[in-house]
């Protein structure tokens, strides 16, 4: 038996020894060691060893066992070895690594960050509200009457339940003056939703910019102070604001805000970018309904309101010609405001 399992060590090494691939390799190793291998065959031929040779017989089994998986290891690194050269035979690694594609910000992004710093540094905190909104924070703290046209079940998103997609961020005035006392002075950035035909200038999905200030002699000259440094900030100092009178539920006096926009090769031309105005008394009464105090007593507190389009800024901003581009995710179009 040790003879046999010497012959079985040299031509197994003689074997490993020739393999060219990691199959035949493997094909060495069950030939050998699998449950059918040669030397697991002759291993079992340890029970007709008599009992006083079984040790000597057991101790070279082994060495012939260990030789041959040593081979077996060698081989196999050898083999991965070689691959991982004949791999990287072909690879210069002195080449300057490919650059990878860098994100960038959205342009609704780059505007907002830019609204917001302004508005932060005049002293507005950010405040937010839910998107799923009662008809009281949407309408009727709003001073909106049950028979308005924005509450009409064809500009505005209802559920089931009687909620509603808000339809502007007006909503977060209520949900601030409903937690907080004044002095309030709050941005509120966030989307808002109207069944609105989609074009180059409607989205029904859309992105508007609230903002609140209420304090004792809150004044009207406040709020044009504020709005027209607003736009000149972002727009540049020569940029023209204009007044308009107008109608909100919510705010009295109410106003629109046009920009003048200087498009190249073509006349001036005013925009509607914001919708502006003084707290109307009856909202500071409901929302003083709603709170049991006197903290918004509309003969103490005054306040003023905007709201402003911020994919018309986007619009305005960049010269973006269609509103469309920016939820359509074209890269092409995104790219440009790669910083
Ligand atoms: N919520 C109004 C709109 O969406 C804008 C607005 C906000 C007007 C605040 C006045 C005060 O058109």
């Amino acid at each position: 038996m040790l003879t046999e399992l010497d012959t079985i060590q040299t031509e197994a090494l003689a074997a490993i020894r020739d393999v060219a691939e990691e199959t035949a390799l493997e094909a060495a190793r069950v030939g050998f060691l699998g449950k059918k291998g040669r030397l697991t065959v002759a291993g079992a031929g340890m029970r007709d060893v008599p009992a006083e040779r079984k040790k000597d017989v057991g101790q070279k089994l082994n060495e012939v066992r260990t030789a041959i998986t040593s081979a077996l290891e060698e081989k196999s690194a050898e083999l991965i070895a070689r691959r991982d050269a004949a791999a990287f035979a072909s690879i210069d690694p002195t080449l300057p690594g490919r650059p990878l594609p860098q994100g960038g910000l959205h342009p609704l992004t780059l505007v907002l960050d830019e609204a917001v710093r302004i508005l932060r540094r005049m002293g507005f905190a950010l405040a937010e509200g839910p998107e799923i909104e009662s008809e009281w924070h949407c309408f009727d703290a709003l001073n909106t009457p049950a028979d308005h046209p924005a509450r009409n079940e064809t500009d505005t998103f209802y559920f089931e339940n009687g909620k509603l997609l808000r339809t502007h961020t007006s909503s977060v005035q209520i949900r601030t003056m409903e937690k907080e006392i004044p002095p309030v002075r709050i941005i509120a950035p966030g989307s808002a939703f109207r069944r609105d035909e989609i074009d180059a200038t409607h989205l029904s999905a859309f992105h508007q910019l609230e903002g609140l200030y209420v304090d004792r002699g809150v004044s009207l000259a406040d709020l044009k102070g504020t709005l027209e440094y607003f736009f000149r900030e972002i727009f540049g100092s020569k940029t023209e604001v204009r007044f308009r009178p107008h109608f909100f539920p919510f705010t009295e006096p109410s106003f629109e805000v046009d920009l003048k926009l200087h498009a190249a090769g073509r006349a001036a031309k005013w925009i509607e970018i914001a919708g502006c105005g003084m707290v109307d008394p009856a909202v500071f009464t409901e929302v003083g309904a709603k709170r049991g105090d006197a903290a918004y007593d509309p003969d103490s507190v005054t306040g003023f309101a905007f709201g402003m389009g911020l994919d018309r800024l986007a619009m305005i901003m960049y010269g973006i010609p269609d509103l469309r581009l920016l939820i359509e995710n074209e890269l092409r179009f995104l790219e440009q405001f790669r910083g």
